[in-house]
């Protein structure tokens, strides 16, 4: 990953002095950290890895890609993955796995009950959390179903940053209202704030002091995927935690990137430069009560979740639902092996080469696509790039969908498969026929775990140069088939003449 200290520094330094009044001051204007990278002979951030097992990469022309996309409706999720080259799709579950959780897998022990390889991933989560209480899922929304079936009743209220899609509709399932209180920093995206996950602390303070009683508890999101994979910082996390503690309502912590999220905090806030990644993960999971977690994000696994409490207050309940629902205790619908791998992968995620290179990726691509003049959400966040195809394909109306225009040529230029998050996920049409666009037309690239390395990077930028060129020859789309639900998975769409 060639990315120069030099100038990494200098991003940093003009990101921070953009933000100061915010932020307490650096101790000596540079973070130790990066002051340390800078002495040292070497200023590329190498993937910090060498690599066991390949696959092949897929890699179609043009002329091969057209008819795949047209019998697709224009519709990536439609696409068969052997026809994609680059599968930006989603980093969740989609990760390369160590030769140590392969070794792991090995030696899992299958047993129904009392299985050691649950043991020694009880072992790790405690070790990591502190919590005493775990309960392994099959992945992250199965953690937030069991909490929310148990904990939640109808009319109750869940305060957060942003909720998650699956976190909000398993909260609204069960009847109660999933609240957004992030910053309004966080709803800007070309405001370059570096904590844009954190919490609104007076919308929170009012929030709870309205709501208390019927806050069964409060989360914060780590990074929060819905604003873009940006982080919290400590402060921000210490005082929603007191919030919390003030009114008596549990602090539960989504914490899907809590690695990611505990560098972020590392590089950017004032005071942490000093600290390991572990230490400070080791301080956001001694702030609250408990965590829900899918592994197929920091777990750095294919499959797997879990809840982890700090009291036992809840656990009869949820484990009585958990073997109704996703098997005994000591596996939760996951097989051994997957406990063991998930119990290497948590340790792993916390090694700070890997986690350096990780955030290197996001802001190397990031950096290079605004350099040539493709906008994207700001500062970069921890897994994934935001393209904003609205500023990027001005001539592209929002009924015209802008982000679906970009993200089709994206696969047809390069073969890279992205996701839309703008009209055709969120767009709607009211009761009079008139067209609601989104606010955002973004196209989000999200990367999978040490999968794809810096060349292929190089190569998908080098394609987009030449997108840049030909931009205004970009057409958009319209609607062929509008499903009423969830219409980005199944619609489909023709090109505008
Ligand atoms: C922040 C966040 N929470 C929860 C989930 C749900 O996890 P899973 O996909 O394992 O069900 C996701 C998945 O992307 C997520 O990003």
């Amino acid at each position: 990953m060639i990315i120069h200290i030099g100038e990494l520094v200098n991003i940093q330094n003009a990101l921070f002095n953009r933000t100061k009044e915010v932020l307490s001051p650096w101790e000596n204007g540079t973070p130790a950290c990066y002051t340390q990278v800078y002495m040292s002979a070497h200023r590329t951030i190498i993937e910090p890895f060498k690599i066991k097992v390949v696959e092949p990469l897929n890699c179609l022309t043009r002329a091969e890609r057209e008819p795949i996309l047209t019998n697709a409706g224009y519709n990536l999720f439609l696409v068969a993955a052997k026809d994609v080259t680059f599968d930006f799709l989603t980093d969740s579950g989609t990760t390369a796995m160590s030769a140590n959780q392969w070794a792991a897998i090995m030696v899992a022990d299958e047993s129904y009950a009392g299985s050691s390889s649950f043991s020694k991933f009880e072992k790790v989560v405690r070790n990591l959390t502190g919590y005493e209480f775990i309960i392994p899922t099959h992945q992250g929304r199965a953690a937030e179903r069991l909490i929310c079936e148990t904990i939640v009743k109808p009319g109750m209220k869940i305060p957060s940053n942003n909720h998650f899609d699956t976190t909000r509709a398993n909260i609204e399932f069960v009847g109660a209202e999933a609240i957004d209180l992030v910053i309004d920093e966080g709803r800007d995206p070309t405001s370059t704030h570096p904590f844009k996950a954190n919490i609104d602390l007076e919308k929170l303070e009012s929030f709870c002091a309205a709501n208390a009683k019927d806050i069964p508890f409060g989360m914060i999101t780590l990074t929060n995927n819905t604003g873009g994979g940006q982080p919290a910082s400590l402060a921000n996390i210490r005082s929603v935690a007191a919030l919390y503690k003030k009114y008596g309502i549990p602090f539960i912590i989504d914490a899907c990137r809590f690695a990611e999220n505990s560098f972020f905090i590392k590089m950017r806030e004032a005071g942490q430069a000093h600290r390991t990644a572990r230490d400070i993960a080791h301080e956001i999971f001694s702030l609250a009560d408990g965590c829900i977690m899918s592994g197929k994000k920091d777990g750095l696994v294919n499959i797997g979740g879990f809840i982890a409490l700090r009291n036992e207050a809840w656990v009869t309940t949820l484990r009585s639902l958990l073997i109704l629902t996703e098997g005994f205790p000591t596996y939760g619908g996951l097989a051994a092996r997957d406990l063991e791998a998930f119990a290497v992968g948590l340790d792993e995620v916390l090694d700070e080469r890997y986690l350096e290179y990780r955030l290197a990726v996001t802001r190397y691509l990031a950096e290079r696509l605004n350099a040539l003049g493709i906008p994207t959400v700001q500062p970069p966040g921890g897994h994934a790039v935001y393209i904003d195809a609205k500023s990027f394909l001005p001539h592209i109306e929002p009924q015209h969908f802008p982000g679906q225009a970009l993200a089709c040529e994206l696969y047809l230029a390069e073969g890279v498969r992205s996701c839309e998050i703008g009209s055709v996920m969120f767009g709607k049409t009211d009761s009079t026929g008139c067209f609601i666009p989104s606010k955002l037309e973004l196209v989000r690239l999200a990367f999978p775990r040490r999968v794809y390395t810096q060349s292929h990077f190089d190569y998908i930028i080098e394609g987009m140069q030449e997108l840049v060129t030909r931009k205004e020859a970009l057409r958009g789309l319209k609607l062929t088939y509008d499903p009423t639900l969830l219409r980005h998975f199944t619609a489909r769409f023709e090109p505008l003449t």
